[in-house]
């Protein structure tokens, strides 16, 4: 069974009080969900969840009363092209990996539209998190858009996908994941993100060449992130 990773972007959304709300409705849902499934174990084993905050949100985002299954893990949205020192403003890949964080979103179609992220940026950005031993989840918008050497996850999200309710075509997701794995190694992992929501979520998940969704949008609201939980968990 193939290993899927469901990644929650929440981009600029939520304070401190909020995530906390969030937290406890899609733990508490959660586990009443996973109750009532036979296979318990089963249903945990193939799924890596991974909540991507802002970053006022990471140092104690897991400190809550309920207990965090190792399902969990937490994701930056972005990290400094450069180590520590004189870069006001950035945050380093170093100061995430104390906080717990294990993944991070690099090369999101908002930065390089907004923050005029270029490639040469991009590849520092995957240096530096490597370096520490953070794992990049690159984003990349077409067939064409160049993927550093080093990157081993790589989501695949049209920009006329995101935050639109179009999604691409399954299937057409999945031609774009053969094409990279085809270049850079069937093991490349590839999710799809763009308009992902409970509805179509296991339609790319069952596709052969993804491995996962970037929800947006979706995974704001915790009843429509626990029900697309609840279905790739089940799958
Ligand atoms: P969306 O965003 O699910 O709201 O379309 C996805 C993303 O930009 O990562």
């Amino acid at each position: 069974m193939k290993k899927l990773l469901i990644v929650a972007n929440w981009k600029s959304n939520k304070t401190v009080r909020e995530a906390t709300e969030w937290l406890n409705k899609v733990l508490s849902i959660k586990y009443s969900t996973y109750a009532k499934a036979s296979a318990g174990k089963q249903v945990l084993s193939n799924l890596e969840i991974v909540i991507c905050p802002p970053y006022t949100l990471l140092h104690g985002f897991f400190n809550t009363k309920y207990q965090i299954p190792d399902t969990f893990k937490l994701g930056a949205q972005d990290v400094s092209p450069f180590p520590d020192g004189a870069y006001t403003g950035e945050i380093s890949a170093r100061m995430l990996k104390e906080l717990d964080v294990t993944y991070v979103l690099i090369g999101h179609s908002e930065r390089r539209k907004y923050f005029k992220e270029d490639e040469v940026m991009l590849e520092n950005k995957v240096r530096e998190a490597l370096d520490v031993g953070l794992i990049p989840i690159f984003c990349i918008q077409d067939k064409t858009t160049p993927l550093p050497e080093e990157v081993k996850i790589i989501a695949y999200e049209p920009i006329f996908a995101i935050g639109s309710g179009e999604p691409d075509s399954p299937e057409n997701a999945n031609e774009v994941a053969k094409a990279y794995q085809e270049r850079r190694g069937q093991e490349t992992v590839v999710l799809y993100g763009g308009s992902v929501n409970q509805d179509n979520v296991m339609a790319f998940c069952q596709q052969a060449n993804l491995s996962g969704v970037l929800v947006g949008g979706a995974s704001l609201e915790p009843g429509k992130f626990s029900e697309i939980i609840h279905h790739v968990g089940k799958s």
